[in-house]
């Protein structure tokens, strides 16, 4: 009989998609996919190191697998992505249960590795180099490549894609753990990237969304030609069935004009930006090491604001990092309040050993200090997410359906219609009535009402 696998993943959109292709690759090598863990005999976490919450959260799921382990000796539990490279053979110290630890750069090997366990060979443990441990080519060699050949049947939506453009970050921000769990900075050559995306689109995807912790500064040289974001932007337009092309994350300063005008010029790029500001004070950011002032992060949004008037900008910030003050804080309400992004996500400052501000700096801020800040400008962005989306009513927007929406997913299928969500090209959830059969196609829907967080209409025109 085959194994059935269950794979539960936390953190970015690049562990989602590493998730996926773990998936398919399971799915290659003959395995079935579980609906729960109760049902699985191969239980796999791919898990995230960003803040100390995300580890927490999986150690403690760990521990609720111990006695399955117990009952059920064959289940093969498995510890996947970034914290399995943070932490390593000490994964299998917290939770001796655990036969499996590898890296992100090593997923490719995880059907071998699940093999071996079952042969009997024991626990087993593939992760990268350091990034201190070797010279930079032989530490990003370590960090393997993992773009299998994509299935369509695999992904949770056929209509919709992501393709990872690059891995890794060079950017050592002080308080971050990714340049050490995903390694240096690598990009994918750009025809392997096309080749990608062509495939998809003839599997029927329409909207893709390209990846990369700072996906603006793609850089690959192919026939002696360098090609930036802007150009592979351009080279992905042209592929027919392709509708929808986003990109995630935007680094500040490689926000360049040619990239703004290619937002601006090419109709299927969709004029939605996620550029981390962080902070609001040039102390804060200077610490944290992010490499702009606040005056160049505002001269930055006053470039997308001139060239794409349309976009709509989103951020992060981190509240509470170490030495911010009232005032620090303070000044990065007031950049809240003028950017007026779509939305932001506000994160309490996490130590994470190993970093710069961990070794260098105390987390001073307490708990209760660093709530506060993250409701007060929670609340501040709420009051301007729901500005931002009321002079929608109104209009008709189109929207890509993405099925039913959370509370119609609960309640039984009563019929004909159900409750729908789709998403506007600039990043927006709409909420409507309809088919279930409208899910990947493209709608028309008149807006009637909106909130903070979504829109609420009616469908005036369905695609074919
Ligand atoms: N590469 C992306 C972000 C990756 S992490 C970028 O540079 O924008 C996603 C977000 O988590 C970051 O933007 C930051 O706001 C937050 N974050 C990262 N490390 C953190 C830490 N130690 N504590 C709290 N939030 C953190
Ligand atoms: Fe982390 Fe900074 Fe790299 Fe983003 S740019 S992944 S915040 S180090
Ligand atoms: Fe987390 Fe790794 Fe992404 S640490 S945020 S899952 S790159």
């Amino acid at each position: 009989m085959s194994r059935r696998f269950y794979i539960e993943t936390v953190g970015c959109q690049m562990n989602v998609l590493d998730s996926e292709l773990v998936a398919e690759t399971l799915l290659r090598a003959g395995y079935t996919r579980a609906p729960s863990p109760r049902e699985a005999d191969t239980i796999l976490f791919n898990t995230c190191s960003v803040r100390q919450h995300a580890e927490d959260k999986v150690y403690s799921a760990l521990g609720r697998l111990k006695h399955l382990k117990e009952r059920r000796p064959q289940t093969i539990i498995g510890v996947l992505g970034c914290m399995a490279q943070k932490d390593r053979e000490a994964v299998f110290r917290r939770a001796p249960h655990v036969d499996v630890v590898v890296g992100p750069g090593q997923l490719g090997d995880l059907p071998e590795l699940l093999r071996r366990v079952e042969a009997g060979k024991g626990p087993q443990l593939e992760v990268a180099l350091d990034r201190r441990a070797a010279d930079r080519r032989t530490v990003e060699q370590s960090f393997g490549r993992f773009d299998p050949v994509r299935l369509a049947e695999a992904r949770p939506h056929p209509w919709q894609a992501m393709v990872r453009i690059m891995t890794g970050c060079d950017k050592f921000c002080s308080y971050c753990i990714v340049p050490r769990v995903r390694g240096p900075e690598q990009c994918r050559p750009a025809e392997e990237i096309e080749a990608e995306v062509r495939r998809l689109a003839d599997q029927g995807c329409r909207e893709v969304t390209l990846l990369g912790q700072t996906v603006n500064s793609y850089r690959s040289t192919s026939s002696g030609r360098t090609m930036r974001l802007s150009d592979l932007l351009e080279r992905l337009s042209g592929i027919e069935g392709i509708r929808r092309l986003r990109f995630v994350t935007n680094y500040p300063r490689h926000m360049t004009p040619d990239l703004l005008q290619a937002v601006r010029d090419l109709p299927k790029v969709c004029p939605y930006l996620h550029v981390p500001a962080q902070s609001g004070s040039d102390a804060v950011l200077r610490r944290m090491k992010r490499g702009y002032t606040v005056g160049q992060y505002r001269q930055m949004l006053a470039a997308i604001r001139q060239t794409v008037p349309q976009a709509a900008v989103t951020s992060d910030f981190i509240v509470g990092f170490c030495g911010e003050t009232e005032e620090d804080f303070q000044q990065t309400v007031a950049l809240v309040r003028e950017a007026r992004f779509k939305n932001a996500f506000i994160f309490k400052y996490s130590p994470r050993p190993g970093t710069k501000s961990a070794e260098l700096y105390a987390d001073d801020v307490p708990d209760e200090v660093k709530r506060r800040r993250n409701h007060e400008l929670l609340a501040i962005q709420n009051a301007i997410s729901l500005q931002e989306n009321q002079p929608f009513v109104g209009r008709v927007v189109e929207v890509l359906v993405e099925g039913p929406s959370k509370v119609a997913r609960k309640g039984a299928d009563s019929g004909e219609t159900t409750q729908l969500t789709g998403r506007t090209v600039c990043d927006r959830i709409v909420v409507f009535d309809g088919p279930r059969a409208w899910t990947g196609k493209f709608a028309r829907v008149k807006i009637e009402a909106a909130d903070a967080l979504t829109l609420f209409g009616r469908v005036v025109q369905v695609d074919g």
